[in-house]
């Protein structure tokens, strides 16, 4: 959709035409930029505001038509109560706030970056535009129908964000805008069908990344197998599309500095394989892939904001399918570092795929630390619902700056066990381990715990199992998607905050 949302930004002044939207405190405080665009209109805006009981509470909000004395065809007032305290993830929200406030084909509208104090600093205003594009997200290529019905046409929006400094505010937007297009790719990825979406195409498209000055890699089958990924190859054997793993570099830190590595879980489909899954509610394993869907859109970002980070991602994409060729539960593979594995229930594919590509990951590069995404097991969900991923990890201090991460972009981990004690309930009669834990109980710990046997313990890592994040999320006011594109925003933080210099 390359015209659906343009946004820009601009001096405060009131917009000849569109939509005006201004931020209003406790009892009707307004900024003085917002006072004055707004006077000719104001004893109408009083007025308007006690008929309806809004006095800038955080969360209201105040709509007129045809203002009186303004030439905008209608006023927005958002309500952000004493707005003291605002962290740059509640600005982003705003931001998402206030396009969620802009009507259905709604040609122009004209934001003013001011809270009741006084503007908003070149960075706040950038937060807010960055909240305006992630809302403005839309999934809408198959609908067809819907070109020619004016109610439901796509949304075609442009904002003109008013700033106290309109050129440092788009210069601070610059690597927000790169973050929200890794937001939106990956959000794209999740959506796609698995018709569409298949190990070989989303390496076509990962190699898109090229263009934001990526490095992109492909191997394919005969290049796994000679690897010895028969982890990764057994579990798409039965499909008739084919595996690849994608390893994507983007070195924008010093030469020769050990990067940080980002592995994605990438199963295009996942049936269940032989051991199938019920009918009900299948569709949603085209989102099995939503871990190497963040990896990618991730490693996007970092190369367009032009990241002081070396960085690589590594995806592993399959098809888990039933088939005459399928694996069988009770065979045995060799994954990669060279450890056996009996298969149980070939629904637990994700572990398998994850342990070679890990294991490739760590011994290629080295990495500074590991972090491994992957929609593993609906278990996480049971314990966490949909608002927190779990988070695994044999690191402290990795596992902290995550969580940090997470309370700063509102991408939220919570950190689960590894012991010992469920370890051996991995290990298997017949090979070094199986690939399910034998029961329900703990099903998210000892998937994290089969990880961990292909993570040597010098390597910080954590792994983030995202079943109940990646799609079909809570929705929020910067995210109305299925497929929420969650992590990017997370890993980025991560990298700005401790790793560029
Ligand atoms: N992709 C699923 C996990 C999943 C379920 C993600 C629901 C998102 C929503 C994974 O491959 C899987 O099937 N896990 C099994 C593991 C079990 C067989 C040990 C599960 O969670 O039931
Ligand atoms: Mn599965
Ligand atoms: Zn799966």
């Amino acid at each position: 959709m390359p015209d659906a949302f343009r946004l820009g930004f601009g001096p405060f002044a009131a917009p000849a035409k569109g939509v005006l939207v201004v931020f209003c405190g406790d009892n009707l405080k307004f900024g003085p930029a917002a006072s004055k665009a707004i006077a000719p209109a104001i004893d109408h805006v009083t007025r308007a505001a006690r008929a309806e009981r809004f006095s800038g509470k955080s969360g209201a909000t105040l709509e007129l038509s045809v203002p009186p004395g303004l030439k905008a065809a209608r006023l927005v007032v958002l309500g952000v109560g004493k707005a003291s305290g605002l962290a740059p993830k509640d600005l982003v929200m705003l931001g998402g706030r206030v396009l969620g406030k802009l009507p259905a084909g709604a040609a122009d509208a004209t934001v003013f970056a001011e809270l009741p104090g006084g503007a908003m600093s070149a960075q706040q205003a950038a937060d807010l535009a960055q909240g305006l594009r992630l809302r403005a997200y839309a999934f809408d290529r198959y609908k067809t129908r819907r070109k020619d019905d004016e109610e439901h046409k796509p949304k075609s929006r442009s904002v003109a964000v008013a700033a106290a400094d309109a050129a440092a505010a788009r210069k601070a937007y610059a690597a927000r805008d790169a973050v929200a297009g890794g937001v939106w790719l990956a959000r794209d990825l999740v959506n796609e069908p698995a018709n569409v979406l298949y190990p070989e195409e989303f390496a076509r498209r990962a190699q898109a990344l090229k263009k934001a000055g990526v490095a992109v890699e492909v191997l394919d089958e005969p290049a796994l197998r000679k690897l010895g990924m028969n982890a990764l190859l057994g579990v798409g054997q039965g499909s008739a599309r084919a595996s690849r793993v994608v390893v994507m570099r983007w070195n924008g830190g010093k030469k020769g500095e050990a990067p940080v590595a980002f592995i994605g879980k990438g199963v295009c489909f996942d049936t269940g394989g032989i051991s199938i899954k019920p009918a009900a509610g299948m569709e949603d394993m085209k989102g099995d892939m939503a871990g190497a869907a963040c990896v990618t859109g991730l490693m996007q970002a970092l190369g367009a904001r032009k990241a002081k980070v070396n960085a690589v991602g590594v995806i592993g994409l399959v098809e888990n399918m039933p088939d005459g060729k399928a694996q069988r539960p009770g065979d045995i593979v060799t994954s990669m570092s060279g450890q056996t594995v009996e298969i149980i229930n070939t629904d637990a594919e994700g572990r398998l795929v994850l342990g070679d590509v890990i294991w490739y990951a760590a011994q290629r590069f080295k990495p500074k630390f590991m972090v491994d995404l992957a929609t593993l097991t609906g278990a996480i969900i049971v314990a966490l619902g949909h608002e927190y991923a779990g988070m695994f990890a044999n690191n402290d201090q990795l596992a902290e700056r995550l969580a940090k991460a997470g309370e700063e972009t509102g991408e939220l981990v919570w950190r689960m066990p590894l012991a010992k004690e469920y370890d051996k309930l991995i290990d298997s009669k017949f090979a070094d381990m199986k690939n399910t834990g034998g029961s329900r109980w703990g099903g998210a710990i000892t998937a994290a715990q089969f990880i961990k046997r292909f993570v040597d313990d010098k390597t910080p890592w954590a792994h983030l199992d995202i079943a109940g994040t990646g799609f079909d999320s809570r929705q929020n006011d910067i995210n109305k998607s299925w497929g929420s594109g969650w992590g990017v925003r997370l890993l980025n933080q991560l990298v700005a905050d401790h790793y560029e210099k």
